[in-house]
């Protein structure tokens, strides 16, 4: 019998890329998503992938009736990936109480409902952002906690608190936490990838917007720091190895591999890439000139952070394995198959 899963967020960025290496890793997942930041139509891209429909139920995790509900009729679930979040820094400054709802009542909610069905595993998706500008890089996972800049920072380091209490409680739940660096890209097969609501917020999708016309050009933001050409530097991982990191992260704990009850890994490719290195590698493997121009900085904007990703290598046995320029082709292709169709 197959494994099953339920994966929040499922129809998300992430969570859709995961849902597809979950399936053909022989899982068997259960989506949950209420939808406001993805399109049922991802269910099709998954189908269309794996040759597996996904269970889906159209569910806010804010709603505890609504979600145990699933957790009822899917009975038999083993783990829980938890993507289901709001993810925009800059909306979480404008709208911080409905960040902390979201993020953290979420989280509440599942714990309590992982515990009454005693559920024991849940992979947390947490973010590089709790590491603010790190003194010594690459960052390690016990490189210091820097205080949250955006109430979307500090909602990730609060669930993981809520985690690590939760599970030293002695409550039945154990987890790892994955510390995400920067994710781009697409599925090869370009049937799933990113889909932001209006302008995006994030660089790889606004150089493929600009690249197709959509936008005029790229705004570089900041030419002044101190790095080799003055851009920021971050860790650009491939959605696809990220996601791979899950299904890892997942048999892990329902093998009883992990000697903690938490564990932590950095999610990232060990190499750091400047904004203008992007747009370079960006113009030599699409052949696309790519408008920009130098501008100011972006308020909140770390300077540098690269993985150290070491400890995933080696505990957790994941490596990435997709160049930044196979990466960033597959977020090209995708951008064109939205368009173009
Ligand atoms: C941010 C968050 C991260 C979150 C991610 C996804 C922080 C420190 N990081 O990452 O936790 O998971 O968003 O929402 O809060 N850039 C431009 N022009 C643009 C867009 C971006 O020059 O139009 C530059 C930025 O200044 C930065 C780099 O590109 O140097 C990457 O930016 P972005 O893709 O937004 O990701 P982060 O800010 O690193």
């Amino acid at each position: 019998m197959q494994t099953k899963i339920l994966v929040t967020g499922g129809t998300g960025y992430i969570g859709s890329h995961t849902a597809v290496e979950l399936q053909q890793a022989g899982f068997e997942v259960v989506i949950v998503d209420n939808l406001s930041n993805s399109s049922i139509d991802v269910l099709d891209g998954i189908t269309r992938i794996t040759g597996i429909r996904p269970q889906f139920a159209q569910v806010d995790c804010l709603n505890y009736d609504d979600l145990l509900r699933v957790f009822e009729e899917h009975s038999g679930i083993k783990a829980v990936i938890h993507f289901a979040a709001s993810k925009a820094v800059g909306e979480s400054v404008q709208k911080p109480l409905l960040y902390y709802r979201n993020n953290l009542q979420t989280l509440l909610n599942l714990l309590d409902i992982m515990i009454a069905r005693q559920v024991p595993n849940i992979v947390f998706s947490s973010s590089c952002t709790v590491y603010g500008q790190p003194g010594v890089l690459p960052v390690m996972e016990n490189s210091p906690i820097q205080p949250a800049v955006s109430p979307y920072g500090n909602t990730k380091q609060i669930c993981e608190e809520i985690i690590c209490d939760t599970a030293h409680s002695g409550a039945p739940v154990k987890s790892i936490l994955l510390r995400y660096f920067n994710p781009i890209g697409a599925h090869s097969s370009a049937e799933i990838g990113e889909l932001p609501l209006g302008v995006p917020q994030n660089l790889v999708p606004f150089i493929t917007q600009t690249a197709i016309g959509l936008r005029k050009k790229l705004q570089v933001f900041g030419n002044d720091y101190n790095t080799p050409d003055g851009t920021c530097i971050r860790d650009y991982i491939s959605v696809v190895d990220l996601a791979k990191a899950h299904v890892t992260a997942c048999q892990r704990l329902l093998n009883n591999l992990s000697a903690d009850k938490v564990e932590v890994f950095n999610i990232g490719t060990g190499k750091g890439l400047s904004v203008l290195e992007i747009i370079r590698i960006f113009q030599q493997v699409t052949g696309v000139a790519l408008p920009y121009e130098i501008v100011g900085r972006r308020e909140g904007d770390t300077e540098q952070i690269w993985a150290d990703s070491h400890r995933a290598n080696t505990v957790l046995g994941w490596t990435t394995k997709e160049s930044i320029e196979d990466t960033l082709s597959s977020a090209w292709k995708w951008e064109q198959r939205i368009r173009k169709g």
